[in-house]
């Protein structure tokens, strides 16, 4: 069971810790029924469904440019913020809450 924190009513789980990521490279989650790509991105932490809604690629295995993320299959392409997919309309993915404490990163996954 992961370590968890309650913010503004917000339960996060702990994912890992800010020296574990590399800016622009993805680190894969699977955490409980959750399949996560979390981004470092300058000093702003992102988390997607990692299993991309086309046909089933890795997003954590994506090329990432500034906010936006590309999956290796088909190179559809996914805003990190939100989750649009600025390739193909009505093709969006989850995006979750990520937090910093004390140089640990945390998800929430409710
Ligand atoms: S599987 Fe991701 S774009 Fe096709």
């Amino acid at each position: 069971m992961r370590p968890t924190i309650t913010v503004d009513n917000r339960v996060y789980t702990l994912l890992g810790y800010v020296e574990d990521f590399i800016p622009g490279k993805g680190r894969h989650y699977q955490i409980d029924t959750f399949d996560l790509a979390v981004f470092k991105v300058g000093d702003k932490f992102y988390a997607i469904d990692n299993i991309c809604p086309h046909q089933g690629g890795s997003l954590s295995l994506g090329e990432v440019d500034d906010d936006f993320v590309t999956c290796p299959v088909h190179e559809q392409t996914f805003h990190l913020t939100d989750g649009k997919n600025i390739t193909v309309e009505e093709n969006d993915t989850l995006t979750y809450p990520v937090i910093e404490r004390d140089g640990k990163i945390f998800a929430c996954l409710t």
